[in-house]
């Protein structure tokens, strides 16, 4: 069975469930209390080491530090969530919560602030737009003979990209904003994916410039490998499609009221501070999608930038920024509800510091005891540069639970 449907056709199984709003963060006092569904949880080997390769699935983009999908995989398995609740992921990167979720026909949220990340979660959850082969097709054969497009106003453009390579990713641009709108991710995503590549940005996560002899037509093959790929990975999803909602925003600024389901458990990896930088491992994809990258980077939680300021952030930044995720998590969970964490240790200003303890003392603040903790180890491929140059090797999984009052 493939999911290539109409967007707005019949396919069944894309359900809605939603609680009327009346009902939305209401406390189901009748629900009984879940049996402890944790007890089996400490036989798990958090490091999966017989884990497989990557699935296409988990392919179709690059995207730093994500989720081996067993993690947040497993935690399902473990959780025995009630009917009719969604899981949330507030934090939710390249998607990886909300796949599995989906895998298991559990409702989800996911939110983050970085608008690929949005893209990547929404393209991976979503059905495939009937007609989006030949749209692919029209766009590169209109974009190979389209009379040449304006580049966007990008910051150094002329240093990251050739001339060759600049005209035919506008080219791309503009056939993509007249393709139709349900197309559009899809085919946006296709384009993200092959931006560093096509760059003369040496590797994702390497700034350096190299030189590049990439030809005009060059992109357009890449660009249509690359969607077509994303297309094959999409066909090969063999589960329902429950649904999948997807916040662009900043988790900190998330109200109730943006949430349209009742929340039944938490499933997330929060940014470490200081070690990673997705706004940067995505700037070029956010300029040529039209996106500003600038405002993303304001608001990252963690981001390194924020640490290399005169008034530079600390710990107890991010301890505040906890502080404050905890508050709406308080309001948007049921009763009982887990909340899971994976979270390890950052360097701060010379000094390691334990983000998981953090995250265990404000969950507690706001009512959360701990169920459960683990260690696992960060595979050397998950690792950025700052948490390699700290020596820190392992993060700890961490499963609190809200209590009753
Ligand atoms: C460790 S990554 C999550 C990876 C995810 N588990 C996956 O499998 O791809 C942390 C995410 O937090 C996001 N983030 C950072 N600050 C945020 C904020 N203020 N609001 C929402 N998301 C934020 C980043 O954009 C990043 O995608």
């Amino acid at each position: 069975m493939t999911h290539r449907e109409e967007i707005d056709g019949a396919w069944p199984l894309n359900v809605s469930t939603a609680a009327p709003a009346e009902h939305r963060f209401e406390a189901d006092e009748s629900q009984p209390m879940r049996p402890s569904s944790l007890e089996r949880i400490r036989e798990v080997d958090w490091n999966f080491s017989d884990r497989a390769v990557q699935s296409e699935l988990e392919r179709i983009h690059p995207y730093p530090a994500k989720f081996i999908p067993e993690l947040p995989g497993t935690l399902l398995d473990h959780f025995n969530l009630p009917s009719g609740v969604a899981v949330l992921d507030p934090f939710v990167g390249s998607g990886t919560t909300l796949v599995e979720c989906q895998r298991r026909g559990i409702q989800s949220v996911g939110v983050d602030l970085n608008p690929i990340a949005c893209l990547i979660s929404r393209v991976k959850t979503s059905l495939i737009p009937q007609g989006i082969s030949s749209s692919l097709a029209q766009i590169v054969d209109r974009g190979i003979r389209r009379s040449r497009s304006t580049a966007p106003p990008i910051p150094n453009l002329d240093h990251w990209f050739t001339e060759p390579v600049k005209r035919a990713l506008a080219n791309l641009t503009d056939e993509i904003a007249a393709t139709p709108a349900t197309h559009r991710d899809i085919v946006n995503l296709g384009l993200s994916s092959i931006i560093v590549r096509v760059s003369r940005q040496d590797s994702d996560t390497r700034y350096a410039a190299v030189d590049n002899d990439i030809s005009f037509d060059q992109v357009f093959k890449l660009f249509e490998g690359a969607v077509s790929r994303i297309i094959a990975a999409l066909e090969s999803r063999t589960y329902p499609l429950t649904r999948a909602d997807v916040i662009e925003k900043d988790t900190l600024a998330l109200t109730p009221g943006d949430v349209s389901l009742p929340v039944g458990a938490i499933i997330t990896s929060p940014p470490y501070p200081n070690a990673y930088e997705y706004w940067l491992y995505h700037k070029y994809r956010m300029w040529w999608l039209g996106l500003d990258p600038i405002s993303v980077k304001q608001n990252e939680i963690g981001a390194r930038a924020h640490f290399f300021k005169t008034n530079r952030h600390t710990a107890a930044h991010f301890e505040g920024q906890m502080r404050k995720a905890f508050a709406t998590f308080a309001t948007l969970l049921i009763p009982d509800a887990y909340a899971a964490f994976v979270m390890g240790r950052s360097k701060i200003h010379g000094e390691i510091v334990d983000n998981a303890r953090t995250i265990k003392m404000v969950g507690k603040e706001f009512g959360f005891a701990m169920s459960f903790e683990a260690e696992r180890t960060i595979s050397a491929a998950r690792k950025s540069f700052n948490l390699s140059h700290a020596n820190i090797k392992t993060e700890s999984v961490i499963v609190l639970r809200r209590s009753r009052t």
